[in-house]
């Protein structure tokens, strides 16, 4: 009988002491399992006879419930604490506000080039495109650029290499001469795309972008020209009437040349377009020189056309109200969600709903 008691004592004292849940676990197995205290005591049940292994059975079975419940009781407290614990932690709030979907903003300058496309592929123009890193013969020689003018000057022009035949494009020019030695006339184009020039200041940006048009067939002439540009700035401004004047110039690879002004007024310090009595020059333009053409094999007796270049960064300036044109590539996301434009395919409840 005192063994059994003294492993009462010994086992309440140990539960006791368990204060997790590995602890209690071994304190069981330290009872029960193999060579358990308890379950060997069992055995001695059979070394005794009588009333005193009536007694000493009796005694030990109580004290293996006891012990056993002891035992189980504590070790599901602990399961629930752990429980506990893990829900406590793992707790998801309800009332938290949901996360919000963030969508990015195109830059003016990719609208401004959508927005051109769409304009001039609705009277018949394709896209055309050429590379950044051009060749000095399609970028001055082919466009009867000759080799004193000072557009080929180290100040102006990024050459790469050492023997000035490779540079960044100066203009979008180039993709004429790209696109007539590699088809057959009628040619009817645009070519946006990226340009380099060495200049930095409030107006010019050592990248640039442009949009070259060409056209070029039977009878084109310098009416078709007018009537293009006329289109072209009303869709693009959005306005109804236009004021625009061709003024005489000068570019190597068109003869005439004119650039285009056209008409604004001041209101509130902002550029109307359209109206008024100041001019605003935007774009170069002008027959196709038939050196040019010679240059791309296309037969000046039969075929003719025109050629224009805009720059897109001013577009977009004079459309949307910005004005220093260094903010377009200083990649700040501030500016852009400020400046920038939803993409088309974003729900309307979604619109202006960003970080
Ligand atoms: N390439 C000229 C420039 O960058 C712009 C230009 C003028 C393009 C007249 C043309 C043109 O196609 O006909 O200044």
């Amino acid at each position: 009988m005192d063994e059994i008691l003294h492993l009462e004592k010994e086992f309440k004292s140990k539960i006791d002491q368990s204060d997790n849940l590995h602890k209690i676990e071994q304190v069981k197995s330290e009872a029960f399992g193999k060579n358990g205290k308890i379950g060997e005591l069992f055995k001695k049940i059979t070394t005794l006879q009588g009333e005193d292994r009536k007694n000493f059975a009796s005694n030990l079975n109580k004290l293996k419930d006891n012990i056993n419940n002891l035992i189980n009781s504590k070790i599901s407290l602990f399961e629930q604490e752990e429980i506990n614990k893990k829900l406590s932690e793992d707790r998801i709030d309800v009332t938290l506000p949901g996360r919000p979907i963030t969508f990015g903003k195109i830059h003016p300058v990719t609208q401004v080039i959508d927005e051109v496309t769409a304009i001039f592929g609705e009277i018949g123009f394709l896209v055309a495109e050429g590379p950044d890193v051009e060749n000095e013969y399609n970028n001055f020689t082919a466009l009867n650029t000759p080799p004193h003018h000072p557009a080929r000057d180290m100040h102006d022009t990024f050459y790469l290499g050492q023997n000035k035949e490779i540079l960044l494009r100066t203009h979008t020019s180039p993709v004429q001469i790209r696109t007539m030695m590699s088809g057959k006339p009628p040619f009817k184009i645009i070519a946006p795309g990226r340009t380099y020039r060495c200049d930095s200041d409030q107006t010019h940006t050592p990248m640039f972008h442009q949009v070259e048009g060409l056209h070029i067939d039977k009878n084109v002439n310098m009416g078709h020209l007018k009537g293009v540009l006329d289109y072209f700035i009303k869709k693009f401004f959005e306005v109804d009437k236009i004021k625009m004047r061709f003024r005489p110039s000068h570019f190597p690879f068109t003869e005439p040349s004119a650039e285009v002004d056209i008409g604004y007024e001041l209101k509130d310090g902002k550029i109307v377009i359209g109206e008024g009595d100041k001019w605003l020059e935007i774009l170069g333009c002008g027959m196709v020189h038939p050196n040019v053409l010679k240059n791309c094999k296309v037969n000046t007796s039969v075929y003719q056309g025109y050629a224009f270049g805009i720059g897109i960064d001013r577009l977009a300036m004079l459309k949307y109200g910005i004005n220093d044109l260094r903010s377009f590539f200083e990649t700040d996301v501030r500016w852009l969600e400020h400046y920038g434009f939803d993409p088309l395919d974003i729900p309307a409840n979604y619109r202006g709903y960003s970080r």
